[in-house]
């Protein structure tokens, strides 16, 4: 695989296109922008950091598609960011209208490639990508699970004062604040979680996870950037390297966990041909029940997307 195309320069988008190029393992990577100087200054300016930071990486920025011709992997991450006072679904109709036109003028462009939705409400942007390339769904898929697990991994690490590094966990959901962390499933150097911290600090801190993003938009006035547009390099990387790293991604469920015709994240193997493998986890009642009512909170904001005139 040689090409990556970025779609959206701003905060997410540029961010992911420098992660990636400091990974040194695709030829080229094109950010677009609707902007399209904005992508061209980004891109040039991070082409001039690659003698400093030795990678080979070329990166072109544009507005035109015509310069994603032939793009293996297609990261989406054009459309808005919440401000203050907004859930990730107020964004919809805005999004919903920019990620469906994205993906049109990728398709033009490129035959087969595999689409990573990071734009919000994450879950029903991917289902709109989803319906609007006609890939199969094993080609579409969306980043939220990698970031939602790497901040409650960053607060576990801080309760337990180690490094990030040696946590692991596992959540499902929908990203937004019905998302189900699985403390059952996580663990510190193969350590259950649940042997080093008490239920009521594990408890706070998938809490404080939940809402980890919110966090940051009231800090900020703007939502996250740096660990979104990590995690979605890193998803490319383990397609680009056929890695078949296991991650929660936002992916087409047929029949898995007893859900049909959603997306939502869950535990995959990523790998050359995008999502190889869903793992269906023999969940408890009770986190069964949180995935059931996650999975129904993302089917309100589909109605939403299906009743819009687009
Ligand atoms: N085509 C291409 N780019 C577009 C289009 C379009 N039709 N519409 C908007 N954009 C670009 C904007 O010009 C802007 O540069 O998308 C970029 C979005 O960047 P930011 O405003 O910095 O937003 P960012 O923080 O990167 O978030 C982007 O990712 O995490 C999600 O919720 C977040 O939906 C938001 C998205």
């Amino acid at each position: 695989m040689r090409k990556v195309t970025v779609v959206g320069a701003g905060n997410v988008g540029a961010t992911c296109a420098s992660v990636l190029a400091h990974k040194d393992i695709v030829k080229e990577v094109v950010l677009v922008d609707i902007v399209g100087n904005l992508a061209r200054g980004k891109a040039l300016d991070m082409w001039q950091q690659a003698p400093i930071d030795n990678y080979s990486t070329f990166l072109q920025g544009s507005d035109n598609y015509e310069d994603t011709a032939g793009s293996d992997i297609v990261v989406i991450t054009a459309g808005v960011p919440r401000k203050p006072g907004m859930s990730r679904d107020d964004l919809i109709s805005t999004n919903a209208k920019i990620v469906n036109l994205v993906t049109e003028s990728i398709l033009k462009h490129s035959e087969n490639p595999i689409i990573i939705v990071v734009s919000n409400p994450l879950d029903v942007m991917t289902l709109a990508a989803y319906r609007t390339s006609k890939l199969d769904s094993s080609r579409v898929f969306g980043m939220a699970g990698i970031l939602d697990t790497a901040r409650y991994r960053a607060f576990l690490a801080e309760a337990l004062q180690i490094s990030p590094k040696d946590i692991q966990a596992m959540l499902l959901g929908g990203h937004g604040d019905t998302m189900v962390p699985l403390p059952r499933y996580t663990t510190v150097s193969g350590i259950p979680v649940t042997e080093l911290l008490d239920r009521a600090t594990i408890d706070k801190i998938a809490e404080r996870t939940k809402v980890g993003g919110g966090e940051l938009v009231q800090l900020m006035g703007t939502s996250a950037w740096y660990a979104p547009g990590a995690a979605a390099a890193q998803m490319v990387e383990s397609i680009v390297r056929d890695e078949h790293r296991i991650f929660p991604c936002c992916v087409l469920l047929n029949g898995q966990y007893g859900l049909n015709d959603i997306f939502l994240g869950v535990p995959v193997k990523l790998g050359k041909n995008g999502i190889e493998q869903i793992i269906e986890l023999k969940l408890q009642p009770d986190e069964m029940k949180m995935l059931q009512e996650s999975a129904g909170h993302v089917r309100q904001v589909i109605e939403v997307y299906n009743g819009m005139a687009l």
